[in-house]
């Protein structure tokens, strides 16, 4: 009889790559991916650190499972990620209903790990040493010859393709070189097979992944030759069949002209660019020890902008950090003004464990930074609304994510979702041209002009 595998996904992309590539792993063993946690034999959290919140809605979960297990003693609980890798140990003494914990360079082992309690050899297993010397295995192989994902899965059209992990920047508020180790590419080789295997399946979009990808290639042994991110976006460009590519999340430090000429070379490198700035004075950046100042972002963002006039560019913003004054704050809003980004992803600034920032002494009150959350982000929504009207009247390139009869949604090439009447029966990855009528703070609307069929 098969076994049901419930997994729940926080944090970012890559913990959602890193989710589907478990269950993957775990269909070989005999599991099917269920939707409901209450039909499941395993439940899996795949966990983010990257805030307090974050951090807390996972032992939030793990409290509400613990009634689950006493109703179902033989449900397995496993703690998979960021969350995992930072605790190890002490999830099993605050949680000691779980049964598995798995760091975050050891989600391939998951399956032998659970075939050991199943079999009994152990009550409980933990694995999330970091390892310097850790290279990210070519999984794509083993996925290769695992069995077809349920049939309830929708048509996937999409697909993140990770291309190195961890972070070797330490900016002084962050996890994640703690919970991600050090930073480590995977050969070219390797990413150019798994990109090939997923336009083989009918995938159309890919989304290279990594926590800083303009450092890919730099730092580490595993990739011999010296390729750095601009020759691996043209080489998975290259590949037929890839329709559309993005890739996500660049520091600005390291953002190359090579890399931004890309734009200008690649038509099939979507126009969108995720560049968090975090803030816009000079003073704070430095206490965070981003390596960039204000006028060099500002130059990349001319600089990107002369080569792809229409590109969309997004932000991270953190406000309150430690010392941050109004003055410095009146500088993140200024930059707003400047660079007028498409969307933004703000937050307020949150200590994490065995960071630098943690310790710093200047900390901002919190309704401070609520205050100045809000400042933020309801100026850029005037701002989303203003980009998004400037595509009234223009057609646009749309991929589709899902359709009913008369309804259909997809994203443009610069990344902004679209609503619009569905002419025909639709599939996800179809290609529609769209004339846009209306425009949102969050999202387009229109009316199709041609189908990819009637091309
Ligand atoms: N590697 C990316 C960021 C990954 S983390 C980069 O360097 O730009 C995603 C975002 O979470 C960050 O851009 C930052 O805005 C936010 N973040 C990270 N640590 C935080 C903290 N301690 N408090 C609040 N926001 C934080
Ligand atoms: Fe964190 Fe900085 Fe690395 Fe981004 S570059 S993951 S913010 S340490
Ligand atoms: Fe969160 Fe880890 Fe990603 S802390 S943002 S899941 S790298």
């Amino acid at each position: 009889m098969s076994k049901h595998v419930y997994i729940k996904t926080f944090g970012c992309q890559m913990n959602e790559r890193d989710s589907e590539i478990m269950v993957q792993l775990l269909s070989q063993s005999g599991y099917i991916a269920v939707g409901e946690q209450t039909d499941a034999d395993l439940v899996i959290l795949n966990t983010c650190s990257i805030r307090a919140k974050a951090e807390q809605k996972v032992f939030s979960m793990l409290g509400m499972l613990r009634k689950q297990k006493k109703k179902q003693p033989d449900l397995r609980i496993a703690v998979a990620g960021c969350v995992a890798q930072q605790e190890g140990e002490q999830i099993f003494h605050r949680m000691p209903h779980v049964d598995i914990v798995v760091g975050t360079q050891q989600l391939y082992q998951l399956p032998e790990m659970l075939g050991r309690l199943e079999r009994q050899e152990t009550t409980r297993e933990i694995s999330c040493d970091l390892d310097k010397e850790f290279t990210i295995p070519p999984f794509q192989r083993l996925l290769e010859e695992a069995p077809a994902p349920g049939q309830a899965q929708p048509a996937e059209f999409r697909k993140f393709v990770t291309i190195m992990q961890g972070c070797n920047n330490y900016c002084s508020y962050c996890v994640v070189p703690k919970t991600r180790g050090r930073e480590i590419s995977r050969p070219v080789a390797d990413i150019l097979e798994e990109v090939q295997l997923l336009i083989a399946r009918g995938i159309k979009e890919i989304t290279l992944l990594g926590q800083n990808v303009n450092s890919y290639g730099c730092t580490n042994a595993v990739v011999e030759d010296p390729t750095g991110f601009a020759d691996l976006l043209k080489m998975v460009a290259e590949i037929p069949g890839v329709q559309r590519l993005r890739f996500t999340t660049s520091n600005p430090q390291d953002l190359s002209t090579e890399l931004m000429q890309c734009f200008r070379e690649l038509p099939n490198l979507c126009p969108q660019f995720h560049l968090p700035v975090q803030a816009g004075s000079n003073a704070v950046l430095k206490k965070m020890h981003r390596k960039y100042t204000r006028e060099i972002y500002l130059e990349k963002v001319a600089e990107l902008r002369s080569y792809c006039p229409d590109i969309a560019i997004c932000t991270d913003v953190i406000v309150g950090f430690p010392g941050e004054t109004e003055k410095d704050f009146a500088q993140t809003m200024d930059l707003l003004e400047t660079v007028r980004f498409h969307g933004s992803y703000s937050f307020k600034y949150s200590d994490r464990p065995h960071t630098r920032s943690a310790d710093f002494n200047d900390k901002v009150a919190e309704e401070v930074k609520g205050e100045r959350l809000q400042r933020f982000q309801r100026r850029q929504d005037t701002i989303s609304l203003e980009r998004n009207q400037e595509f009234l009247g223009k057609t646009v390139e749309v991929m589709v994510e899902s359709s009913s009869p008369s309804k259909a949604r997809g994203r443009t090439r610069t990344n902004h979702i679209v609503h619009f009447t569905s002419p025909t029966d639709l599939l996800p990855g179809d290609i529609v041209l769209v004339t846009v009528t209306h425009a949102g703070e969050h999202s387009l609307q229109g009316e199709p002009v041609i189908t990819e069929s009637s091309l």
